[in-house]
């Protein structure tokens, strides 16, 4: 299986080619996306695009982890109130 390099929280990390951000943050071990305006950790919640839980920075913009495919160069930032 095909792996790509990415960043995440500063650290380079290896994902098998086809996953989504929010299932490279459940192989990494580290479910927690952001938090909430009270800094309570959340997660990704529904995996479709809806509940909008797993909000993150990649490259600079904001999206949403359980409908964003890895791509090697990413540059991904949580734990921020996003
Ligand atoms: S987990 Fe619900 S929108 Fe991503």
């Amino acid at each position: 299986m095909n792996q790509v390099l990415l960043t995440i929280d500063g650290q380079r990390v290896l994902i098998p080619e086809g996953f989504t951000v929010a299932a490279a943050f459940s192989l990494s071990g580290q479910d927690i996306c952001r938090y909430s305006v009270t800094q309570q950790p959340r997660a990704a919640f529904c995996g479709m695009g809806v509940c909008q839980e797993c909000r993150v920075t990649i490259n600079g913009q904001r999206r949403l982890a359980c409908q964003t495919l890895c791509q090697s160069g990413m540059c991904i930032e949580r734990g921020q109130n996003v």
